[in-house]
């Protein structure tokens, strides 16, 4: 048998079209939307995202220690990620997140006029230096579901220079622990 190449074209498309339509019918079989599945999405997508911070979280934390002689400067470096979402002057503007102005000891969730998810305002509490580098080592670990879309700082170093920059970010600077 001889097929022209317009038999063997309409042949591919039809093949194709079959392929793809059977892949999303097996799709839907898979992952069918229902609320179970959808949460193991949400895990998948959360584990593969935590990757990172859980790579480096393998090694001890030592971010507490650096802190003693962590640079601020390097810290306003590494800030340049989270100015997408967070200003840091004093009286400035909540954006996608809260202003960081006297973030270190100020009530988790406090930010004036900011609205938090309950992940965040369930926490209780101040902003610990401590809890401050769990949750930018691994925002979703710590406040699950909480609206911070950011993986995670992974290295003790960053994570040490970022707080002594977030420290400055106040009239009176809290002591280092
Ligand atoms: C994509 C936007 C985005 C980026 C990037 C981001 N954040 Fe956030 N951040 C948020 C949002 C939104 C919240 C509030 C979360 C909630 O209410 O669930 C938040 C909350 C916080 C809080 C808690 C503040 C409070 O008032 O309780 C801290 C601390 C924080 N972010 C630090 C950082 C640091 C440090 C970085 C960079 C390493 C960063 N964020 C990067 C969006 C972001």
């Amino acid at each position: 048998m001889h097929f022209s190449f317009v038999e063997k074209f309409g042949a591919s498309v039809l093949l194709t079209m079959w392929l793809v339509w059977g892949s999303i019918m097996i799709g839907n079989q898979l992952v069918h939307p229902k609320g179970a599945n959808i949460d193991a999405l949400r895990i998948a997508t959360s584990e593969e995202q935590a990757a990172p911070a859980q790579a480096a979280a393998a090694g001890p934390d030592t971010t507490m220690t650096l802190l003693a002689s962590a640079s601020p400067e390097a810290g306003q470096k590494a800030f340049k990620k989270c100015t997408t979402c967070h200003t840091v002057e004093k009286g400035g503007p909540n954006r996608i997140g809260p202003n960081m102005w006297n973030v270190v000891g100020r009530k988790k969730g406090g930010a004036a006029g900011f609205s938090y998810s309950a992940a965040i305002t369930g926490l209780g509490g101040e902003w610990t230096y401590e809890d401050m580098n769990k949750f930018i080592s691994n925002p979703r670990a710590f406040a699950p579901g909480n609206k911070m879309t950011f993986a995670g700082v992974p290295t003790s170093e960053e994570r040490a220079a970022l707080l002594s920059y977030l420290r400055t970010l106040s009239d009176s600077p809290k002591p280092l622990p």
